[in-house]
């Protein structure tokens, strides 16, 4: 089958997404994240671009924003084990929910 065109460069094709295409937007969204990190006291005007994407532009259910947090906190728990202690957990979950919480609030 062919693939179309675009999607972030090489693999073959996933529901319109190459698999390289996958990890390449995985960093931007990681890279996206960093940024709110270093900018956690003023997250909405950090993420105000990205607000504006995703509401206007993408129209993504904001119901989603959820489910990826918890999608993101899974992954960390697999990888870090013990590490991800209560404490880092209830400060992830915190912090996912503001981004989630910005990243909604131009939704009407
Ligand atoms: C923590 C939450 C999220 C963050 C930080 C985030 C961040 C980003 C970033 C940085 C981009 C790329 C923007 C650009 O290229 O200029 C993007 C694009 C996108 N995001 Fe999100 N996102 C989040 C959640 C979601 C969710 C929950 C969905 C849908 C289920 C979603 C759907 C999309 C789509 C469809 C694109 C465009 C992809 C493309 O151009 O191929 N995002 N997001």
């Amino acid at each position: 089958m062919q693939t179309p065109p675009g999607r972030y460069g090489p693999g073959p094709c996933r529901g319109g997404y190459r698999l390289g295409g996958i990890r390449a937007h995985g960093k931007k969204v990681v890279n996206a994240l960093g940024n709110a990190v270093k900018n956690v006291d003023n997250l909405s005007q950090a993420l105000s671009e990205l607000s504006n994407l995703h509401a206007y532009n993408l129209r993504v259910d904001p119901v989603n924003f959820k489910l990826l947090s918890q999608c993101f906190q899974v992954v960390l728990a697999v990888h870090l084990g013990k590490e991800y202690s209560p404490e880092i957990h209830s400060a992830m979950d915190k912090f996912l929910a503001a981004v989630a919480s910005v990243l909604a609030e131009k939704y009407r």
